[in-house]
């Protein structure tokens, strides 16, 4: 097995929950409700994986899967401001692809393998991981088929992750529907979407909520060697920060 990494977050506070950052070799979830900062964090991720590893980084490139239309350029130049890397620069180093649908969101990440190959690309981030299969699979009777497509997805990102020694970072929803909510147990009755399927996939699950005033949680909830610790951050310019 080779030898895993992780990246910080630019957070001390969330780098201490995660044991340092987050790790290679595996598929981490960020998951949670509207704004409270999961599309941020991944962009901080997108700088700090750019970063020499004696500053936590990976001293790699960054590619994005984009379903949502959410990723900003502007903001990763601001976030590497903060770090002191070229702003210039630190969007170059980063391929985003704008996931249309599931289909089309398999596509892209099987079209990155390459990039991943050479040990160019440290970092994959998806954000966020449901939102094309929710909209392209929508009746009943279609789940099925919906989780079989969505494990296929995750297998191969799996494998990805361990074959190139690359961290892979999904954003991920929660369900709406408080009825649901309340069947899930251990996650502040919030639940994320993808049911079994995305869980058995993950190595590492992450519940983001809003605190007092600006600040934001974020609690460990499922990590084979991190205790489900909670961390405070906040949002700035610059990214997540303590
Ligand atoms: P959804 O995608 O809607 O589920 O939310 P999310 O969890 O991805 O939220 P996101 O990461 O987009 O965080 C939104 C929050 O970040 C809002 O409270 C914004 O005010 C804050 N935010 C975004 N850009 C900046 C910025 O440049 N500076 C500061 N200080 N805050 C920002
Ligand atoms: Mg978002």
């Amino acid at each position: 097995r080779k030898r895993c990494f992780r990246i910080s977050t630019g957070s001390k506070q969330w780098d201490s929950i995660l044991a340092g950052g987050f790790q290679s070799c595996s598929i981490n979830e960020v998951y949670g409700e509207f704004r409270c900062g999961k599309t941020q964090l991944v962009h901080t991720m997108a700088v700090m994986a750019q970063l020499p590893k004696d500053q936590g980084g990976a001293e790699g490139r960054v590619a994005v899967i984009d379903s949502e239309g959410t990723w900003r350029p502007e903001r990763i130049a601001q976030i590497a401001e903060r770090f002191g890397v070229d702003p210039e620069l630190a969007n170059e180093n980063i391929v985003v692809g704008r996931a249309l649908n599931s289909e089309h969101q398999h596509e892209l990440v099987c079209g990155l393998s390459e990039r991943f190959a050479t040990g160019e690309c440290r970092l994959l981030i998806v954000d966020s991981i449901m939102c094309n299969w929710r909209t392209d699979y929508t009746g009943r009777g279609e789940l099925a088929d919906r989780q079989q497509r969505l494990g296929q997805h995750l297998k191969h990102m799996t494998l990805m992750a361990e074959e190139f020694n690359i961290t892979i970072m999904l954003v991920n929803q929660v369900q709406s529907d408080p009825g649901a909510s309340a069947l899930f147990a251990g996650a502040d009755g919030r639940k994320p979407l993808g049911g079994h399927v995305l869980g058995h996939a993950l190595t590492t699950r992450i519940l983001l909520r809003k605190g007092r005033g600006e600040e934001r949680v974020a609690k460990v909830i499922d990590s084979p060697d991190c205790a489900e610790k909670e961390a405070t951050y906040i949002i700035t310019t610059g990214g997540i920060n303590d």
